[in-house]
């Protein structure tokens, strides 16, 4: 088997070749005079196992033509299998139509990828699990909920699991029960035109100096992590600890992180993260490594 790792998180993909103990393939990334992107696999990869690793952050319209053209050299360069793992997919938020005129932009993205020659996907705590059923090659889904609940295990007591919004909370349930914690949930609006959140309480929670840990898929602008610990600490909470699979930070996100009242915030190297004093990353690789392990032991 070999790796070839796109440019959104090379760290990771190195990550996972030596969890793998495999090799790195040798890419050539540059530009052609228009801008258009060009690159070329140095390693034979005739006869291989190949995963093409891409984390669709930063740019993300050039991560997903990079992914395709790695896929496409692979392919051409006589690789036996291809699989895409996709620590994080982008457009993966807009899973549905949320107001009239808007594209399925998840299925877009899914239908772009299972047209290329590649027999798997790899995909990472998707926002929302249909959207395994927009592609059509077959997919694994692999989950950092184990990896965080260790981290919460060893890291906080006298806990309150806290889902930020209604959507949220199949996913807080089963960390309150991993925890052996009480469940509560707060009730999150989030206005489609402006972005605005806002938090409003459900009846019979009590935060009151507890520490809550508030558990998410994705965070994005920000806007649920530090609203969210604002209104907790507003009902008592002595302190409010955020764990996520994603952390995406976009705009000034990491910016507003700091003067938040949020205490902490965990999230995996699903997406690269630069250091920061309130983000934790834990590294996603052992996870990721263990389901492809599992899969190309039994189903090569
Ligand atoms: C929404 O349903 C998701 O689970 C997250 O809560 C959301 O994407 C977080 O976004 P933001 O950081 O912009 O509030």
């Amino acid at each position: 088997m070999t790796i070839i790792s796109g440019q959104s998180n090379p760290q990771l993909a190195t990550d996972l070749a030596h969890e793998l103990n495999v090799p790195l393939a040798e890419v050539e990334f540059s530009r052609f005079p228009n801008g258009e992107q060009r690159l070329r696999i140095l390693t034979p990869l005739a006869d291989e196992y190949v995963l093409v690793v891409q984390s669709m952050s930063g740019d993300v319209d050039s991560c997903l033509m990079e992914l395709l053209l790695l896929v496409d050299a692979a392919d051409r360069a006589g690789a036996r299998k291809i699989a895409v793992v996709l620590p994080w997919m982008a457009y993966s938020l807009q899973d549905k139509i949320f107001r009239n005129g808007e594209p399925l932009s998840a299925r877009v993205l899914a239908n772009v990828i299972s047209n290329q020659h590649i027999n798997r996907v790899f995909l990472f705590d998707l926002h929302n699990t249909s959207i395994v059923g927009f592609f059509s090659v077959p997919t694994s889904m692999i989950s950092a909920q184990g990896l965080l609940i260790e981290y919460a295990k060893q890291n906080f007591s006298d806990v309150v699991v806290v889902s930020p919004d209604f959507g949220g909370l199949k996913r807080a349930r089963s960390f309150a029960e991993a925890l052996d914690a009480p469940l509560a949930t707060i009730d999150k609006t989030r206005d489609r035109d402006t972005g605005e959140v806002k938090m409003h309480s459900v009846g019979g929670a009590d935060f009151e100096g507890k520490t809550c840990v508030l558990i998410d898929d994705i965070i994005s602008t920000g806007s649920t992590v530090m609203v969210g610990a604002e209104f907790l600490k507003s009902m008592g909470a002595k302190e409010v600890h955020m764990l996520a699979t994603h952390g995406l930070f976009a705009g000034d996100a990491r910016e507003k992180l700091s003067t938040s009242s949020i205490d902490s915030v965990i999230v995996t190297d699903s997406i690269h993260q630069a250091s920061h004093p309130k983000i934790m990353v834990l590294s996603a690789a052992p996870t990721i490594a263990r389901e492809i392990t599992t899969l190309y032991k039994t189903k090569n």
